[in-house]
């Protein structure tokens, strides 16, 4: 899956004075020199902020972290995690690896595009509620299949309990 920044990018970013605070409490607990370990918790962080990953906030981050820009979007892209685009109220993320696809992701991707309207990956249905992706294994192949819905998992699913 292409994972690219998106096209239309805010001016700009800023953490709140909370969030900013939590940052320095994150790089603090790593030792001199190793502060960039800290970039996918800050970049969480900026997630939970914006409810997506900014180019502006990856350059603020690159300042925090002493790292070039190129090297938090290296992180950033790589981990399906991290939205690189605006996403709705709730993030419906569907498991559809050969172990959930074996036990019925694709009746459980029928039933999440005919309740939500989304037609396509990535897609935001009209109300605004719901933002649908596809993702490889999340790790709980052992009650697949597997739908994540912001922070928590449902599984063992079928169409009627999806
Ligand atoms: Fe879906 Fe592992 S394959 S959780």
């Amino acid at each position: 899956m292409l994972r690219r920044l998106a096209e239309h990018q805010p001016e700009s970013f800023a953490f709140t004075a909370e969030n900013a605070a939590w940052c320095e409490a994150q790089i603090k607990k790593y030792p001199p020199g190793r502060q960039q370990s800290a970039v996918i918790p800050i970049l969480w962080r900026g997630q939970e902020q914006e409810g997506w990953v900014t180019k502006p906030m990856i350059e603020v981050v690159g300042r925090m972290l002493d790292m070039a820009p190129v090297r938090v979007l290296e992180v950033a892209t790589f981990y399906t995690m991290f939205n690189l685009h605006p996403v709705g109220k709730h993030l419906v993320q569907v498991c559809t690896t050969t172990p959930c696809w074996l036990r019925g992701s694709d009746e459980i991707v029928e039933t999440c595009r005919r309740e939500t309207g989304i037609k396509n990956w990535k897609e935001t249905s009209a109300d605004g509620l719901f933002t649908m992706t596809e993702v490889e294994c999340v790790g709980a192949c052992v009650n697949a299949p597997i739908l994540q819905v912001d922070d928590d998992y449902y599984e063992d699913l079928n169409a009627e309990r999806t």
